[in-house]
């Protein structure tokens, strides 16, 4: 194998998970086959379909098959006749928190070409991007169930938040916002009713702020900032945020994007000491898959997540350009873009132009 060769696990899971997995692989190796580097796909058939099978939805060494490849594509897992939270824990939450992939980056974006549901706001008014805190908070998994089944149960779900943890998402947000144009950072927090997580969280953030003076950071409660992605998205560039708050603002953000289906997402370990993974951030969709009418934008985009993370960031743009020109050009349009065309118009439209 030439060295110019990146090896790549690839999990495309289920429902549309595996209509959209080929078209993202494809795009990734026709955008960088110009420069002589290829890929090697080594595909995994874990989800839904291997727990109904198999009881476990990876392999019980699954961690450590994954551990020495040079990146993870995910393509969505979730099927209807096996709980979320199983489906969740038992592999996307575990190969996070394993891989320490503490970056959930999350670019949202209104492309030029899609119409999105906000009355009168263009591209110029919505180009943000989340950082979202990836390994600890909310989704810890921490808590207890007390006397179940009863009507004296009780849930109790804790949110674990360590200086550490949140230093280093805030940290990654200042630098990201500190090399784009407007410099603006936006912090989720909620510290006048969670008096304990978010006030450390706060106190981080202002405690980070003084070594980017160049960075411009608010923060705001998070229901606010839900409020002000709709009302004034111009105003925002980076958000940074805990896993819950990053986890519903960044379908918000999907959503003022002009669909679910066009929103990439990848989780990163910056410091490379383990695969990142990059998925597109939408689920299964069960209600359309099988169809041939999933978008494969957010895949795709994520696939070009991905060659950046591997070091190629022109093919990584070309990817970004070639979506670009297609919305742009207007005439394919998958069902949640209000047009007709399949998965396979769609990809061969952006691949057509790689
Ligand atoms: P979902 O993202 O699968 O679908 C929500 C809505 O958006 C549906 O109406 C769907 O048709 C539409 N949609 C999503 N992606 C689309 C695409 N590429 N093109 C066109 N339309 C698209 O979220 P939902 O319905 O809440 O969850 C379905 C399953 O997916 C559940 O089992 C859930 O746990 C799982 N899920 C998995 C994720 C992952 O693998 N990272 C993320 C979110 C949900
Ligand atoms: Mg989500």
């Amino acid at each position: 194998m030439s060295p110019t060769t990146h090896r790549i696990a690839v999990i495309a899971g289920d429902g549309i998970g595996r209509e959209v997995t080929p078209p993202a692989l494809a795009a990734a190796a026709a955008a960088v086959r110009p420069q002589g580097i290829g890929f090697e796909f080594v595909e995994f058939p874990w989800g839904c379909d291997h727990y109904l099978k198999t009881g476990r939805m990876m392999d019980a060494d699954g961690l450590d098959q994954l551990r020495h490849f040079d990146a993870i594509y995910l393509g969505a897992i979730g099927a209807p006749a096996v709980p979320d939270h199983v489906s969740i824990w038992e592999l996307i939450l575990p190969i996070r928190q394993r891989f320490d992939q503490y970056v959930n980056l999350r670019p949202m974006r209104l492309l030029p070409g899609v119409t999105g549901p906000l009355a009168g706001r263009g591209p110029a008014d919505i180009d943000m991007i989340c950082v979202r805190e990836n390994s600890e908070g909310e989704y810890a998994g921490a808590g207890r169930i007390d006397h179940p089944g009863t009507p004296d149960e009780r849930a109790e779900q804790t949110g674990v938040f360590t200086r550490r943890g949140i230093e280093r998402i805030v940290r990654y947000a200042f630098e990201l916002a500190a090399r784009r144009p407007r410099r603006l950072l936006a912090s989720a927090t909620k510290s006048n009713a969670l008096q304990y997580s978010m006030v450390l969280w706060d106190e981080v953030v202002a405690g980070l702020q003084p070594e980017y003076p160049a960075v411009t950071v608010q923060k705001y409660h998070v229901d606010a900032l839900a409020a002000r992605m709709v009302t004034n998205p111009g105003s925002l560039d980076v958000i940074v945020g805990s896993n819950l708050f990053g986890d519903i603002l960044t379908d918000l953000g999907a959503a003022i994007s002009g669909s679910l289906g066009l929103a990439p997402g990848a989780n990163i370990n910056p410091e490379r000491r383990f695969p990142s993974m990059f998925e597109p951030i939408h689920g299964s969709a069960p209600d359309i898959a099988g169809k041939g009418i999933a978008n494969p934008i957010g895949a795709i985009w994520a696939a070009a997540l991905m060659l950046d993370h591997l070091g190629h960031g022109e093919a990584s743009q070309r990817i970004v350009r070639a979506i670009e020109g297609v919305l742009a050009g207007g005439r394919v349009r998958t069902p949640d873009l209000g047009g007709t065309a399949k998965t396979a118009d769609m990809t061969g439209a952006i691949l057509g132009r790689l």
